[in-house]
């Protein structure tokens, strides 16, 4: 028997294989059925910071008297308004305190952020819910012409929220930053006890019969984990918090992988929705069968024992690899 226990954001985890948010982490029976399937903790489905603002009209108003951010939110805030049923919030706090009496696994609330708006008191609820920890999904768009201080956000947000709650906060980034090596760094040295790199945007695809933008693909392919995989590896000896590897990872293999470039765990959706919860135990038992092979007891034996090619200026060694890959094809 492996030990494949781990911690993240302090809590103490049977494996590193978190399910990731997503539809299906956003009620009991799902949340149920994933801890069958092996998951080690569940990242629930986002609430939006627009639902929460929407709550009452008082702040509502707040937003009002910022032109600049209702003005980039009212959009969105109109079509919650449409699309969104009523008291999703109290739905949301009985959800996790459902879970936490119905489950063994920690429970992470998640909301999807984009301003420092007044929305941070919901965090605090989410904490007297019983949630075990907090994700902030910043879901701040580099093709936001209209939001001249990008970096800054991310700061002034996760300020706010750390002055609110008392439990673990981890921040899930896309990897859209002017030099994200350097905002990686300094993000996670701004209080957070966890990184996810990186969230997924929605993917566009044109459809040349109609001559119109049309979504992509919803699930990711496992061609997608190279850049997460760069990254972990590149940050892990870098950063002063936990990090998650996120987006692409589909088998027992992408897991381990993570794990050698350096991640704490790694989160998954798309494998889910693909192979079923119990894509899990056969990640798990690739896991065992493999550290049995190479004659690893724990996951601590083995973790980030690849990024040490990356430690130093890791431009260098990208440099290196990219001039010996190309110089050996005629
Ligand atoms: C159907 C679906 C719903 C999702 N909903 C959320 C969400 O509410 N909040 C969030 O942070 N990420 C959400 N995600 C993104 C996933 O958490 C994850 O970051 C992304 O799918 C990449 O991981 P994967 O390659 O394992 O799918 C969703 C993904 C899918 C497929």
């Amino acid at each position: 028997m492996k030990d494949l226990s781990t911690e993240y954001l302090g809590l103490k985890l049977k494996n590193p294989v978190l399910a990731a948010s997503s539809g299906l982490t956003g009620n009991l029976d799902g949340i149920k059925t994933l801890e069958k399937g092996g998951v080690a903790a569940v990242v629930l489905k986002s609430i939006f910071e627009e639902e929460i603002l929407l709550e009452t009209s008082r702040h509502l108003s707040e937003a009002e008297k910022d032109p600049m951010i209702y003005s980039s939110l009212s959009e969105t805030l109109d079509y919650i308004d449409r699309h969104i049923r009523e008291d999703n919030l109290g739905k949301y706090l009985e959800l996790i305190s459902e879970a936490k009496k119905s489950v063994q696994i920690p429970i992470i609330g998640s909301i999807n952020c984009v301003s420092n708006e007044d929305w941070m008191h919901f965090a605090k609820k989410m904490e007297d819910a019983g949630a075990d920890a907090l994700e902030l999904n910043l879901f701040l768009h580099p093709a936001d012409f209209q939001n001249k201080d990008f970096e800054k956000a991310y700061f002034r947000i996760i300020e706010k929220v750390l002055e609110k709650v008392s439990i673990p906060v981890a921040i899930k980034i896309s990897k859209y930053f002017t030099r994200l090596g350097l905002t990686v760094k300094a993000l996670s040295e701004s209080g957070v006890s966890g990184m996810v790199l990186f969230n997924r945007f929605f993917t566009p695809d044109i459809d040349i019969e109609e001559i119109t933008l049309t979504g992509g693909n919803i699930l990711s392919t496992p061609q997608e984990q190279s850049e997460t995989l760069r990254w972990i590896a590149i940050m892990s000896n870098k950063v002063s918090c936990d990090l998650a590897a996120s987006t692409g990872i589909h088998t027992g293999k992408d897991v381990i992988k993570m794990l050698l470039a350096g991640a704490t765990v790694t989160q998954v959706a798309s494998t889910l929705y693909k192979n079923g919860p119990d894509q899990v135990k056969r990640i798990l038992t690739k896991m065992e069968r493999w550290m049995t092979e190479k004659g690893f007891d724990s996951v601590s034996q083995f973790r980030g024992l690849v990024s040490n090619s990356y430690e130093g200026n890791p431009a260098t060694f990208d440099r290196m690899q990219f001039m010996k890959q190309f110089s050996e094809i005629g």
